[in-house]
Parts: C-alpha cells; structure tokens; sequence
C-alpha cells in the first residue's frame, strides 16, 4: 500500500492538465501491456475539465473501459448523476464503444444497484487507474464520515448520505484500492480544512483509500493553503 504523492498546481486548469496526461500515459502503458485500459472515473463536479480536456486528445479509445467510483440513485439521465456529466463532457465527445462503458445502476435503487455492480467488477480487478474527488468533509466517492462499510464488500449501498441525493452507491475502499494507479483531483479553498486533516493523519473516510499502485494527489493552491 503507497501513501500518495503530493503535487500542488497554481489552479484547476493546470491540476485538470496534470491529470488529463498521466490518464493520456496510464491508458498507453495498459493497452500496449494488456490491450485494454481499466479507467474509474470520479463523480462530482471537479472531474469536469480533465474530461473534457480528454477529449481533445488522441487516444486509443476503443480500447478504453469505464466504470465508475459511485453513483446518486436518481434516473439515468438525470442532470445531477454522475455518468450524465461524464456522458456530455467526455463519452459522447469520443469513440468509446458503448459495450465498454459500465455505468453503475443506481436507477435501480441502492441495494439492487450495489449488487448489480458487485457482480460487474468482481472479475475486472485490477483497475489500471482511479479517479477520485475529495469532499469538504474528507469523503471520496460515496463514503461518508460516521458510515460504516462491510469488510469485504466491493460495493455498498449508501442512504443518509450528507452530501444530496441521501441514496447513492459506492465502491468501497477494498474495491478502489485495487488498482495500479490512483490519482485524486482536489481543488478548492473549501477543501482546504480537509486537506489539512488529511495531511496531519486524521481518521477520514479519504484516509481509506491507499491503493496496491501508485497514488498521487493533484491539488491546486487554494486547496492547499
Ligand atoms: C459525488 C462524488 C463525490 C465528489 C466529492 C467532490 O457523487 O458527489 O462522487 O465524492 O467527488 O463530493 O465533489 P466536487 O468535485 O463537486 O467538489
């Protein structure tokens, strides 16, 4: 397990770049290895530019495979779900065949959602690389302060989330920790306080997260200061 890397950028554009080309050198490295690239992406809206961003790029997308950290349990083109971000500002922009993207059904509802995908990436670990986001509170993906999670459940069904809507599903730490890389995008000053706890090791669910690869934080200033 690696403690991440630390590497601060003076704003959102310059963290969104960053990531936009260690996605664009993960994706080379395991399709030219395994011939495909195991991609998760991260909810929320700070994802948004390297998205976009990505789509500018020339990348080997056929080849690309989406899954998702987590999902809010409202309809499927709902404008606060996850996979409708992803869907306008990367999926539908790029030649992804739909038979690789995986998006979480969390129309089904919490506790069908979370099995459902249980059964998607059980038998696809290793990723090769996650994306996650930070809350103010130090939540990533789904998983909340004061929430428990089952040992060794890869996806859970989350209700009374703090941050709306209160019925989500989420991968777990056991399920976000496999990967070969990991990397968290952070910017913001209202993550700063988080941050900080994150830094000086306080017990947040963010804390969790400590995959098998390598992992970095991309933060830019104002969330570091
Ligand atoms: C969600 C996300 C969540 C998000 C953080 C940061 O469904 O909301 O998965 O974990 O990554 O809350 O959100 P922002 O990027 O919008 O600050």
């Amino acid at each position: 397990m690696s403690t991440p890397m630390w590497h601060q950028y003076e704003t959102p554009e310059d963290v969104a770049e960053a990531a936009c080309q260690r996605i664009q050198q993960a994706a080379k490295k395991a399709i030219s290895e395994r011939g495909c690239f195991k991609l998760v992406l991260a909810g929320g809206s700070t994802p948004q530019l390297t998205y976009e961003k990505l789509t500018q790029c020339n990348c080997n997308w056929r080849h690309w495979q989406i899954y998702y950290g987590d999902e809010r349990c409202l309809p499927v083109d709902h404008p606060e779900r996850n996979s409708h971000m992803a869907n306008y500002s990367l999926l539908q922009q790029v030649a992804i065949p739909e038979e690789n993207h995986f998006p979480i059904p969390a129309e089904l509802g919490l506790v069908q959602g979370a099995a459902a995908y249980s059964q998607t990436i059980r038998h696809n670990f290793p990723f090769d690389l996650v994306l996650l986001g930070m809350g103010e509170d130090g939540h990533t993906a789904s998983l909340f302060p004061g929430h428990s999670i089952e040992n060794d459940a890869l996806v859970i069904a989350v209700s009374n989330a703090p941050k709306p809507p209160p019925e989500r599903v989420s991968l777990t730490p056991t399920a976000l920790n496999q990967s070969r890389q990991l990397l968290f995008l952070i910017t913001g000053s209202n993550k700063s306080t988080a941050v900080s706890q994150w830094r000086s090791g306080e017990n947040l669910p963010i804390s969790l997260i400590q995959c098998q690869g390598v992992s970095e934080v991309l933060i830019d200033r104002t969330a570091a200061s």
